[in-house]
């Protein structure tokens, strides 16, 4: 079975362009078919960015994992001037995500990595719209694994579906962390967690 997450290079290219607001922020996605959200950009991804923004710190970098064509990266670095890495399994959504950054015009470096394989630095925050259909254990891998590459003080941010899953997750999670839902809304739950 195809996934959002299956490197398909058979699978024709049929761009498109996105477009989405913040405030008067005006920004523009290339999708194409193979990668999560092709067509309009996800109302989890939405919801994560815009409750992150409302609770926002002060931060120097951050991490977006699974970022898929870069739409939580792009619009958090833009708004919040700060340089971003983001990491992904799906090579055609890593390539979007390269032309997105420039098109945008955002400092995001984006590289090929199975969850932090690839990663060696530490971040101020780490977010993510988690691969659900990837299975539970990748999501809880990407979560629990998270506190390796977080500074101190650092944060992490979520958001998951409550038919993904969410509750078992965040139960699983409060051996690890200090969890704190910040948002639901149609079904999503954005959550932090912290270091205890
Ligand atoms: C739910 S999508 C979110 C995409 C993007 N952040 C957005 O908001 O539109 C999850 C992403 O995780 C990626 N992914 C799946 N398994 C992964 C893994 N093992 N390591 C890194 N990324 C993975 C998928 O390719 C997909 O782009």
């Amino acid at each position: 079975m195809e996934h959002y997450f299956t490197n398909n290079e058979n699978l024709k290219s049929k761009p498109r362009t996105i477009r989405y607001t913040y405030n008067s922020t005006n920004f523009e996605f290339i999708s194409d078919n193979g990668v999560f959200s092709k067509n309009k950009i996800d109302y989890g991804s939405i919801l994560l960015v815009e409750t992150y923004l409302k609770n926002k710190k002060n931060i120097t970098n951050f991490l977006d994992v699974g970022c898929g064509y870069g739409f939580i990266s792009i619009v958090l670095s833009k708004i919040l001037n700060t340089k971003a890495v983001g990491i992904d399994i799906n090579k055609r959504a890593l390539n979007l995500a390269i032309q997105n950054a420039q098109l945008n015009k955002v400092d995001v470096s984006y590289k090929e990595s199975n969850i932090y394989e690839n990663i060696s630095q530490k971040y101020d925050l780490i977010i993510t719209n988690p691969p659900i259909r990837a299975g539970k254990q990748v999501v809880l891998t990407i979560l629990k694994d998270a506190k390796n590459y977080l500074k101190p003080d650092g944060e992490i941010w979520a958001v998951i579906r409550k038919d993904g899953g969410v509750k078992s997750i965040i139960k699983e999670l409060s051996t690890t962390y200090q969890i704190e839902i910040k948002e639901k809304s149609k079904g999503f739950y954005i959550f932090l967690a912290k270091n205890n």
